[in-house]
This record gives structure tokens, C-alpha cells and sequence, in this order.
């Protein structure tokens, strides 16, 4: 495999609206990142992924963007961006944006331009398309619900594509203009100095030809708009696109690019991430899939922790010798990673924290850790449904009214799947707001901020901050990198429930990580000689005739011979 300037780098993702107000206003902003980029250097990551701070309405919390190159003032200014940009070069970090260019927003100037005149110019930059005896173009049902075409006011009869929500018109991407406008628009961040991007929502920029109703699919009468993406045309246009993203703009800045990439087939893969592929890497998406129903979050299955197993080492193996995939356990659109893979009495209890946290950090492919994440933040309680913010979340309790669950019934359905439980703000210490602003929060704080804060733990033996740090420079030691970062993996004992355990190996060295995922204790057998333990999250494992037991959620990392 081709050596890459970021394939050995660890990375975090930062949902500004969240991470630390700086100017009281209860909204994160820029400044405030700046103020703990040292938090973030002493846990030891280099690529920041920021979320949009695009100058926007927050329809959809930033993913709509009203101007590509301007800052929100809500964040700060372009200004603020140079100083974030020169702060983490500084310290030997990078920052990736997050390029929304499925869609914009509706207050964009192209879109009013658009609205003013849909058949000239900017009107070519969307997509409208006239509806039939008063109903729209088609069935299709949007990722947040209720149906992708929103009329254009004042004109009958016409209407205009969102495949999210009505406020995040879709880009024409087969009209080359809009593809001049966004190649220009990366080179201009690329060249100010940004690393990358990653890709919002981009398997949606290739369209069909053909533009046709699917039988429907939920009590709604509506079919899932993701139906059309597997058709050959769409998928054919998305890869010529994204071929020239990358000749045009990535590769001439050797750019680390991830992509949010959704239902690619195995066979794809080589396409997005292998040599000359489109991006550097996509996110791995299996196991947050895991349990997915299509009738909605109502009827989602909760995942235990051999499902999150099982996902990321048949995603590892299907990328082996390909490349590298980015590794979560959560982000801003899913809960919270602890909350969701561990059995619930165990999603606050720090072992099983970190006993997750050494495989997802250890295994192929590039770490992406969340906001939070470093110190266990786990989802957070919703009283009601009028406290959520999130457009997903309401659509899905409509979703589950519709189905007729009662209202108590569809709340606690969509509460753990809800995006605001990765969203309440960090917690920065047990004081006013968790530290993470001196007015109001935006969204309220989780209330288990007393316990669970970054104070608490920072310099704390034992802490999961303090494990995170460890797991971290472990796989950024010398010693050890090749079999890291570069090296093989090999499932060991993958049938026996409640431990995820898996060798890597490069660089003439062996490493075991094992790691017990349960309650109970787990023995297992070494597969070689053991050497020198380089890491345990609790204590010491017991290791004596070439068996290694695991007290309850202890986690190892073992040299083997
Ligand atoms: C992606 C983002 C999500 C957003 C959507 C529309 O899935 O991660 O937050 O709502 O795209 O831009």
C-alpha cells in the first residue's frame, strides 16, 4: 500500500456549536476551539475535522450553507479561521472542513436567484421539474421524512428537490457550472491552508435519468429516496464527479479527504479508497447501521457489543491490502458510542468505556474520536419532545406517531437514536454550563456533567481521558507503528461472546489486543508466546500458561513472542 503523509495520524472531530463558547452567547465558535487546542494536542490527535462554521440559517445545524466562504458570525470570522488555521500548524496539527455540496441552503444566492427565475441560469443550478395533477415529480421520501419536492412559491404546479430537509435545495451537479463553483470553492480553502475535507452526504450527487415513483414503502405512501441512488446512471455520474473533485482539487494538494459514504458495495471499495482512489478514506459505517429498520428509528435494534465486533472486523478484513478506512463509534449524527455498543448498565461505568475504546482505537485504519468521546460522554435524557432540537430526531417521532405508537412510546423509541445526544456540549469541568460557556448553552447540558468532565480526569490515573492518551501513543510509537498502523489483523477467537480480541502484526513485531466486552471474566488461549504487556486499562491481566484472563471490561495490548 502507497505510504500517505496522514495515514498515521489520529483524528477528532469537533461539532463547533458544542465544543466551547468563547464570548458567552451559549454557541461554540472558534475562538473557543482555539482556546483548547492544547486539550486536544496533549490527547494527542492531528486532524481536526470541524463541522460546518459556513456562514448559515442552522436549518439542519450548518449543513446549510448559505456561503461557502464565509464564517458564521455565530463562530466568528474568516479571521478567527486564519488564527485556527496558524494556531494548529503551530502545534503540528491540521484542520479538515466539511464539504456540503450535495445541497446548499435556501437563503444561498444562487438559490434566490434561482427562485426568482428557474429557467435561467441559477435556475439551472437546482433541480425543478413540474408535478402532475397537483402532486410532485415523485414519491420519493427524504432523509429527514415527508416528501423531497417543496413547491416554489408562487408558482404553480412547480417544484424544486431537497433530498434532506426543505431548506437544503440540491445542487445539479450534472450542470458543469455548479461543479466549476465547488472545485473552485476547495482550492480556495485548500490553498488558505486547510488538509482536507470530509464529505458530507456525497452519494447523493449522482442523479438518475430517469426520474420515477417506487412503490411505497412506509404507511406515508412515500418510498426512500436512496432507492434511486443504486441506479447504474446516478452511480455512474457520482464516480465521474467525484474523479474530477479529485484530479481538480484533492490530489494537486494532496489533500486527506474522508467520505461520508453509505451502502457502497465491497467491490466499490477499491474505487473510494484504494490507489488513486476518490478520497483517502471513508468512514465506516457498518455497525452504526447494525439494527437499522426501514420503517425507521422506531423499530431500530439496539446493538451489544460483539455486533459492534463483528462490523468492524468484517469492514477491517473486506479493506485489508486496500485501504484505510476511519474508525468511530460515534459523531454528530449518531448517539452516543458507549450509550449505543454497551449493554446499558455498563454504558457509564469507565472500564467498559474503555474497554471499548482500546479496539476501535487499535484496529486497521485511522481513529476518528468525537467530542466527548475522551472522557465517556454518554447520551443524554430528553424530557419531552419539545426540548429536541434536531429536524432527523422530529421527523422520526412523526415517523413512529404515524405507526401508531403513543406519544410517551414514541419518545423513549427515538431518544437513544436522537442526533442532540452526541450535540449537549462538552463537558469541560463540574461548574456553571460544565465550563462549556458563561451564559446559556444552546442545548441543555447532560446532566451527569458533575461526574463526567474533562477536569476530573485530566493528569487521573485510571481516567478514560488518561486511557485514550495511552492507547494513542501507543499506536504512535516507533516501536510498535508498523504493526499499528500499517500491519495485518487477524480475529482471535471472534465466536467466543463478549471479547473482541485480534493480532496485528509489522515490522517484524506481534501485537495482541484483547479486550473483554463483558461482564463477566474471559480466558483465551495466547496465539504465541507471550511477551511483555504494553497496556492494560485496569490493573494487570493474568497471564499464566499461555492463557490470558480478563477481569470484568479489562482490556490488554500484549506483545507476543
Ligand atoms: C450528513 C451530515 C448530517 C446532515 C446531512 C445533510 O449526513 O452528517 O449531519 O444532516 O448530511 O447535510
Amino acid at each position: 500500500m502507497e505510504r500517505k503523509w496522514w495515514q498515521d495520524k489520529v483524528c477528532y472531530q469537533i461539532w463547533p456549536k458544542s465544543f466551547q463558547d468563547s464570548n458567552g452567547d451559549g454557541v461554540g465558535d472558534i475562538p473557543g476551539i482555539i482556546a483548547r487546542l492544547d486539550h486536544l494536542k496533549g490527547l494527542g490527535v492531528d486532524i481536526l475535522w470541524l463541522s460546518p462554521v459556513y456562514k448559515s440559517p442552522l436549518a439542519d445545524q450548518g449543513y446549510d450553507i448559505a456561503d461557502y466562504r464565509g464564517i458564521d458570525p455565530r463562530f466568528g470570522t474568516l479571521e478567527d479561521m486564519d488564527r485556527l488555521l496558524a494556531e494548529t500548524k503551530r502545534r503540528g496539527m491540521y484542520v479538515i472542513m466539511d464539504l456540503v455540496a450535495n445541497h446548499c441552503s435556501d437563503e444561498h444566492p444562487w438559490f434566490r436567484k434561482a427562485l426568482s427565475d428557474p429557467e435561467g441560469p441559477y435556475g439551472r443550478y437546482f433541480y425543478f421539474r413540474k408535478g402532475e395533477n397537483g402532486a410532485p415529480p415523485t414519491n420519493w421520501r427524504g432523509y429527514f421524512g415527508g416528501s423531497v419536492w417543496s413547491p416554489v412559491p408562487g408558482r404553480k404546479d412547480l417544484y424544486y428537490l431537497h433530498l434532506f430537509c426543505e431548506k437544503q435545495p440540491d445542487l445539479n451537479w450534472q450542470n458543469p457550472a455548479v461543479r466549476r463553483e465547488v472545485m473552485e470553492m476547495v482550492n480556495w480553502w485548500l490553498d488558505r491552508g486547510v488538509a482536507g475535507f470530509r464529505i458530507d452526504a456525497i452519494v447523493n450527487i449522482g442523479k438518475p435519468e430517469r426520474w420515477e415513483s417506487f412503490a411505497p414503502d412506509r404507511p406515508d405512501g412515500l418510498a426512500d429516496c436512496r432507492k434511486m441512488l443504486a441506479d447504474p446512471v446516478a452511480r455512474r455520474r457520482l464516480h465521474t464527479y467525484l474523479g474530477q473533485l479529485r484530479d481538480e482539487a484533492f490530489a494537486p494538494h494532496d489533500a486527506f479527504t474522508v467520505g461520508e459514504v453509505f451502502d457502497t458495495d465491497p467491490a466499490e471499495l477499491s474505487l473510494f479508497i484504494g490507489r488513486g482512489g476518490f478520497f483517502s478514506s471513508m468512514f465506516d459505517f457498518s455497525a452504526a447501521c447494525w439494527g437499522k429498520s426501514p420503517k425507521g428509528w422506531y423499530a431500530a435494534k439496539k446493538p451489544g457489543p460483539d455486533d459492534y465486533r463483528d462490523c468492524a472486523f468484517a469492514s477491517a478484513r473486506q479493506a485489508a491490502g486496500i485501504g484505510f478506512l476511519s474508525n468511530i463509534i460515534e459523531n454528530h449524527d449518531e448517539p452516543r458510542g458507549v450509550s449505543h455498543y454497551l449493554p446499558e448498565e455498563a454504558a457509564s461505568d469507565p472500564r467498559a468505556q474503555k474497554a471499548l475504546a482500546a479496539v476501535q482505537m487499535l484496529l486497521p485504519g485511522l481513529p476518528f474520536l468525537y467530542q466527548g468521546q475522551e472522557i465517556g460522554m454518554t447520551n443524554t435524557v430528553f424530557p419531552s419532545i419539545d426540548g429536541v432540537d434536531d429536524v432527523n430526531t422530529r421527523g422520526e417521532y412523526a415517523a413512529a406517531l404515524a405507526a401508531g405508537l403513543s406519544p410517551a412510546e414514541a419518545l423513549a423509541r427515538v431518544a437513544p437514536m436522537s442526533r442532540d445526544n452526541a450535540r449537549t456540549p462538552v463537558q469541560w469541568t463540574d461548574g456553571h454550563a460544565a465550563g462549556f460557556t458563561a451564559g446559556t448553552p444552546w442545548l441543555p447540558v447532560n446532566p451527569n456533567y458533575t461526574r463526567v468532565n474533562v477536569q476530573a480526569q485530566d493528569g487521573v490515573a485510571g481516567s478514560v481521558l488518561e486511557f485514550y492518551k495511552q492507547l494513542i501513543s501507543l499506536r504512535k510509537n516507533d516501536k510498535y507503528k508498523e504493526a499499528l498502523v500499517w500491519g495485518g489483523f487477524a480475529p482471535v477467537h471472534q465466536e467466543q461472546p463478549g471479547l473482541a480480541a485480534f493480532v496485528r502484526d509489522g515490522g517484524g513485531r506481534r501485537l495482541l489486543v484483547a479486550s473483554n466486552l463483558s461482564g463477566g471474566e474471559q480466558r483465551l488461549e495466547l496465539p504465541g508466546a507471550a511477551g511483555a504487556v504494553l497496556l492494560c486499562s485496569d490493573g494487570a491481566p493474568a497471564l499464566a500458561h499461555g492463557v490470558l484472563t480478563l477481569a470484568p471490561w479489562q482490556a490488554a495490548v500484549v506483545e507476543l513472542a
